[in-house]
């Protein structure tokens, strides 16, 4: 029995360490809603800066930030494309829709994550009074723990622009995919108007997302921002955070991906379950039906959290170490061992 709990359900459930709070702590703040907030301020050039944009603008939530993107891409009446699994489609409580009067074009996403350009064509609208306009390509990198291609990055952003669409990368995991792609942050953001940036994930902070993209397009999002309620005051308590997961998570997501694979390849070797190879930080393990209350049961009586169902999904993160790992693995062992004899 481990002391603490191994918590695999998100790569959001990180506790900052020592270093990260004090970091906070030291801040110089300031009003952010008057751009006054000087950490708030390094955080968004910082950003803009790694990923090889103009500007930057600081949201709570990836959430927000998202919208705020759909929100400058489109008007009334306009749509975006997505993917059905996209998280700004299917778990962003529909904002695009409810606050943006934007209307989703979800598109089946491929296995590998990608939606299919023939796809993408087919669904852009033509130009007639029946039709709500056709805006907005978005994308995610990561999703669901798959990393899309450079090639298909700049195959899919510059078929979208040929087409009169502007684009946008929900990039709440893209360190996670430039990490496993061996490429820089400029290099994973590139042919995107627009990228979302979360902090709050496999970086550790517990707060906060940069949308990047244009000047005068960062500028209009601030009236977005401050009418969606993410006006914050002395934020830079939180931007301290965020700017110190930038420069000491980043190049350390690989000692993640490095986990789930070990983690991945241990269950693996379990007679009765079915586990997906990690790209990076998360991955499913199919579960027998009739073994998942036990296994929910027995995990938790072990101190581990997952989300357990017929799909189980797995994430490693900044507190979970290789010990941790092995820990999981034995108790699934043992779990699935008794299970089989009673059966
Ligand atoms: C891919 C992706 N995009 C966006 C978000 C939204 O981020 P937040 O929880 O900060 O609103 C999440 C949250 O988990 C996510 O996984």
């Amino acid at each position: 029995m481990t002391e603490h709990w191994i918590d695999l359900r998100s790569d959001t459930v990180t506790q900052p360490n020592e270093a990260m709070r004090a970091a906070m702590a030291a801040a110089p703040v300031g009003d952010d809603v008057y751009g006054d907030d000087p950490t708030v301020n390094r955080l968004q050039d910082t950003t803009a800066e790694l990923f090889g944009f103009e500007a930057g603008l600081f949201a709570p939530s990836g959430t927000q930030s998202n919208l705020i993107a759909l929100m400058l891409h489109c008007a009334r009446g306009d749509e975006y494309l997505v993917g059905q699994d996209a998280h700004t489609y299917k778990y962003e409580g529909g904002g695009a829709a409810v606050l943006g009067s934007i209307q989703p074009q979800p598109i089946a996403n491929q296995a590998d994550g990608s939606l299919a350009i023939a796809d993408i064509a087919h669904y852009i609208k033509p130009d007639d009074m029946h039709f709500a306009r056709s805006r907005l390509l978005a994308l995610e990198n990561t999703i669901g723990g798959k990393v899309l291609s450079p090639a298909y990055m700049e195959e899919a952003t510059s078929f979208a622009h040929g087409k009169g669409l502007a684009t946008h990368l929900d990039g709440a995991r893209i360190c996670n995919a430039a990490v496993k792609l061996g490429i820089s942050l400029k290099d994973a953001a590139r042919g995107f108007d627009s990228i979302s940036v979360c902090l709050s994930k496999g970086l550790g902070a517990p707060v906060g997302s940069v949308l990047l993209g244009p000047r005068e397009f960062i500028e209009r999002g601030k009236r977005w921002r401050k009418m969606l309620g993410g006006g914050m005051r002395q934020a830079g308590i939180l931007a301290a955070a965020g700017l110190y997961a930038l420069e000491h998570n980043v190049a350390r997501l690989a000692d993640d991906h490095a986990n789930a694979a070990r983690l991945s390849a241990g269950l693996a070797r379990i007679e009765g379950l079915k586990v997906a190879t990690p790209q990076t930080n998360i991955f499913y393990v199919q579960v027998p039906p009739a073994a998942v209350d036990g296994l929910r049961d027995a995990l938790l009586a072990a101190r581990i959290r997952a989300t357990v169902g017929e799909h189980t999904r797995l994430v490693t993160h900044i507190n979970i170490s290789e010990q941790d790992v092995d820990h999981v693995i034995a108790v699934f062992s043992a779990f699935f061992s008794d299970w089989r004899a009673t059966r």
